[in-house]
């Protein structure tokens, strides 16, 4: 059997993170991770207000899988996507950001923290609930986004 060494496995996920990272901005690393995690959390945000909305038909198990995925998407630590220096380049993030990262920070914990209840709440099976939940889980997005997202991009 072939012997495969570290050096040799480590080149092999090299050469594999090359191609299947290509839609990320190489030259933007942390842009790019922190616009990843957003649209992560907007695509499986819409669904769930089409269907709190009446666009798509009420379906409790479907509501909590994406109440469970919310949640777990917004565990992952997005701050490291928000390193100083990546202020600037394509990016909608205001750079009042990192001159109150403190307040930025506990806006990121309300969001947590009300997607966590979502979860928990849809687990619970009670629609109207549960419809409460997603509609202040959203004031915690705006929340954040009133004070540190522009429209449009910046640079
Ligand atoms: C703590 C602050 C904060 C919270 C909470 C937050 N956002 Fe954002 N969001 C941002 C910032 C900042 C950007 C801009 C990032 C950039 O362009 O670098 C952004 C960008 C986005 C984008 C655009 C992503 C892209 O493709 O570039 C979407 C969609 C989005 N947010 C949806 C949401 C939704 C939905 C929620 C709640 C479920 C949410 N956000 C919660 C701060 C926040």
């Amino acid at each position: 059997m072939k012997k495969m060494t570290l050096a040799g496995a480590l080149t092999g996920l090299i050469w594999l993170s090359a191609p299947s990272m290509a839609h990320i901005e190489q030259t933007e690393p942390f842009q790019s991770l922190r616009q990843s995690y957003f649209a992560l959390l907007g695509m499986t945000f819409a669904p769930m207000g089409d269907m709190v909305k009446g666009k798509i038909e009420w379906d409790d198990a479907r509501f909590t899988s994406w109440a469970n995925d919310l949640h777990h998407a917004a565990q992952f630590g997005v701050e490291r996507g928000f390193a100083p220096g990546s202020e600037t380049g394509t990016t909608r993030a205001k750079p009042e950001i990192w001159s109150n990262m403190d307040d930025f920070q506990s806006k990121l914990d309300d969001f947590r923290a009300a997607a966590a209840q979502l979860a928990e709440t849809a687990a619970q099976g009670d629609s109207a609930a549960s419809r409460k939940q997603f509609v202040a889980t959203g004031g915690t997005c705006k929340a954040c986004h009133d004070e540190y997202k522009a429209k449009d991009y910046l640079y």
